[in-house]
This record gives structure tokens, C-alpha cells and sequence, in this order.
């Protein structure tokens, strides 16, 4: 079954088409076009992604990027055949507030044949609520225009799925993991535990009461004066700090290890860095790359001692952790060497790095799902929920 993925919770955007065969214990995915475009740089110059200036993004740039996906999957063809006025109609009105968009989108549908896909799947949440609908609505007009079924993804199981897969070229293989699973997701959207007991059934174990992990690095990378996304270039400095291998001067807290919860909290930390730099207004910046390696620090040892309580109190088999700061080299080293140090059981899987942050082959994959459990949804009652849960 071939899927188109639509992804625009955040600030990419991306479309991928994916041939999607086997059933729920043993699928595999082949990637026949991926077309992502990073907002980054827009986004840069305001410090951060702000909704509607993601939304706008979205608008202009999903059909070229649909249109470059299908095309490199080689199901873009042409068609001289000018679409019915009552589906201009119909397609106007879902995409009155994109205007610009539905402009495009008539464009693409005047110039071309409906292509060989058998579902659409969108995110439809978490995420930016505006950043959503935008993604939504393209999936909902594609769906009627085209006559496929639509699936609803929600954008954690996508990171989940994505943790689990197994490249192979240019496929992925997703074999059914043991058992429960517990899943940490660490994003710039999201940060929370989940266990899945059975095969894509959750119960939401913990969540941040403030600021996700991925805001928390992009912040403190503010503070040190580092460019967005602060996550990678902070995890830069820390690394720079590691290699000299010196004893740090700094510390900082670890908040919320004692709270008795499974949640997080990372605006302490945030503002504890902040005074850290007022009281040291002189610091240069050879010593802010010891702020970057405490912070990094403090960030990997609560994310491994909130994980290591669940997997005390569970029968966890599998542990997943994933999104965007699932790309951090030394949260990656402490989950791997603390897990085999005390949890050697638990086989732990993190996405490859171009899996790790927002995708739409996660999307696709984790769509496919759905599709074998025939969980479509009528355009006409999709929504975008910026709150959406797994469970
Ligand atoms: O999963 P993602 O692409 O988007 C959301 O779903 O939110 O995560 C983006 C976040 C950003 O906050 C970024 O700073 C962070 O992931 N990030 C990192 C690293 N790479 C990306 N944080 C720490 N270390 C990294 N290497
Ligand atoms: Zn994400």
C-alpha cells in the first residue's frame, strides 16, 4: 500500500511517500519520495518558532513540497484536465483562511492526474495548533479531490514508531518489539513517558509541567548567545568542554528527582542557568562551555532517573527515546551505558538522527498502522488538536 505522509506540527515541512507492506508484527516501509523543508532559518531570526509565522510557511511551501515528493516517487503526472467547479467550491471553502494555499493547490490539481497512492495520512496533533491545520486541511482537500482515505497520525506514535525502525538501505523494517515498551519522547513540542503495554496502546505515565526538554536547550542556548535551534549547538559547547576534560566550576540543580512524580520540570534548571550568567557577567566564553556541559548534564542525569523509576516499577522490556533531542550525543551516552550498567535486559532504541526530529516517514509509517486497522477518518471530521493525546 502506498501512503502519502503530511507532516506540519512544528516548523518542517514534509511530505513522504511510502510503499508500506506486512502486517502489524513485521512491516516493511520502502521510500519512494521524502521532501522535507526546514524553517530554520526563517525561524532564526526571531529566536524561535512563532505559530502563525510557522503556518505561513506551511502555506507556501506544501504543494512544491508535494509536488517534489510525488515526484521523486515518480507518480507525478501530467493532466490537462481542469477540476469540477463544484470541487473548486468545496476545496475553497475547507481553505478559506489559506487563501494562498488553495491558489496553489488549484494550480498543482489543473496540472495533474491523481497519482497511484492508497491513503493519505496527516498529524493531526500535538503540535501548533495553526502550524496543524495547515497540514490537516491540504490532507482533507487531497483526500476528497482524490477520492483516498485519510488517516489521522499522532505525531508521538510517529517519534515512537521511528524509534523502533530499522534502516536498511532504503527501507526501513519494523519488527513488533517485546512488551511493554517504555517510550521517552524529548522534542521541542513534547516531553513525556509512555508505556505502550500493548501493541500501540498507551497510559501516559509522566509529562513537563512547564517547558519541554527541547524549549529548555533552545532557551539556554539564547542565554549563551548561540542561534536557533539551541539544542545542537549547545550540545556543541558541551562536547567542546568534554574533550578538555577539566573539573567544572558550575553546578546546577537537578529539579523535580525527589517530586515523587513521573513528571519533569525544566523551568528551574532554565532559570537557575539564567542566574548563573547574571552572577558572572564576566564569564568568557571559554568558561560558558562549562554552563553548556552542567546544563547538558543536569538535563541527561533527570531524564535517565525519571526513566530509571519507571523501569523499576514496570515490567519494561523495550525502551524507546525519541524526537529531536534523542539527536544528543551524550543523552545518548548515558542511556546506553547506564542501561547496560542496571537494566541490561531492556533493549534500548533510538532513531537514526534523520528520524530523530520531525519527519513525515514516521508519519507514514506509523499511518500504516492505522490503515491495517482500517482507523480512516472522514475529511469532512478531521480536526487538528494541538493537544491531541495517546491515550
Ligand atoms: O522532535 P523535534 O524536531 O520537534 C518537535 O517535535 O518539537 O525536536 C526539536 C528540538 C529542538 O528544541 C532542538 O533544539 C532539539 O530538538 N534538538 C537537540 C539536538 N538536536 C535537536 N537538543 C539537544 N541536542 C541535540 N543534538
Ligand atoms: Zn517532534
Amino acid at each position: 500500500m502506498k501512503i502519502l505522509a503530511i507532516e506540519t506540527s512544528c516548523d518542517e515541512t514534509a511530505i513522504s511517500v511510502l510503499e508500506c507492506e506486512g502486517d502489524q508484527k513485521n512491516a516493511t516501509f520502502k521510500i519512494l519520495g521524502n521532501v522535507l523543508l526546514s524553517q530554520i532559518d526563517i525561524h532564526r531570526e526571531f529566536g524561535g518558532v512563532f505559530p502563525a509565522v510557522a503556518k505561513r510557511e506551511h502555506a507556501k511551501n506544501l504543494v512544491p513540497v508535494l509536488a517534489a515528493s510525488l515526484e521523486e516517487a515518480e507518480l507525478l503526472h501530467e493532466d490537462r484536465q481542469v477540476l469540477p467547479d463544484t470541487v473548486r467550491t468545496e476545496i475553497g471553502t475547507l481553505l478559506t483562511r489559506e487563501p494562498e494555499l488553495a491558489e496553489a493547490l488549484f494550480a498543482f490539481l489543473d496540472e495533474t492526474e491523481t497519482p497511484d497512492i492508497d491513503a493519505i495520512a496527516v498529524t493531526h496533533g500535538p503540535g501548533l495548533e495553526p502550524a496543524l491545520w495547515v497540514g490537516v486541511n491540504l490532507a482533507r482537500a487531497l483526500s476528497m479531490v482524490w477520492g483516498k482515505p485519510l488517516i489521522g497520525v499522532n505525531h508521538v506514535e510517529g517519534h515512537i514508531v521511528s524509534g523502533i525502525a530499522v534502516q536498511d538501505g532504503n527501507s526501513f523494517h519494523i519488527t513488533q518489539p517485546a512488551l511493554p515498551l517504555l517510550s521517552l519522547g524529548i522534542a521541542g513540542g513534547h516531553t513525556d513517558l509512555v508505556l505502550m503495554h500493548e501493541w500501540l496502546v498507551y497510559t501516559i505515565i509522566g509529562g513537563t509541567l512547564d517547558d519541554s526538554v527541547g524549549e529548555a536547550f533552545d532557551k539556554v542556548a539564547r542565554m549563551l548567545g548561540l542561534p536557533y535551534p539551541g539544542g545542537p549547538e549547545v550540545s556543541r559547547l558541551a562536547e567542546a568542554a568534554r574533550v578538555e576534560g577539566r573539573s567544572n566550576p558550575f553546578t546546577l540543580p537537578r529539579p523535580m528527582l525527589r517530586s515523587g512524580t513521573h513528571d519533569f520540570s525544566f523551568s528551574g534548571l532554565k532559570t537557575a542557568v539564567l542566574y548563573l550568567l547574571k552572577n558572572n557577567s564576566d564569564m568568557d566564553e571559554n568558561m560558558k562551555k562549562y554552563v553548556a556541559l552542567e546544563f547538558e548534564d543536569a538535563v541527561a542525569d533527570v531524564l535517565w532517573a525519571k526513566t530509571a523509576a519507571v523501569l523499576e516499577e514496570t515490567e519494561t522490556k523495550t525502551l524507546v527515546v525519541s524526537g529531536g533531542v534523542s539527536a544528543n550525543a551524550h543523552v545518548r551516552r548515558v542511556f546506553k551505558e547506564r542501561l547496560e550498567k542496571d537494566y541490561s535486559h531492556v533493549s534500548l532504541h533510538i532513531p537514526i538522527n534523520s528520524l530523530a526530529t520531525d519527519n513525515a516517514i514516521m508519519i507514514a509509517m506509523a499511518g500504516y498502522y492505522r490503515a491495517l486497522n482500517k482507523e480512516f477518518i472522514e475529511p469532512s471530521e478531521m480536526k487538528a488538536n494541538g493537544n491531541l493525546s495517546l491515550a
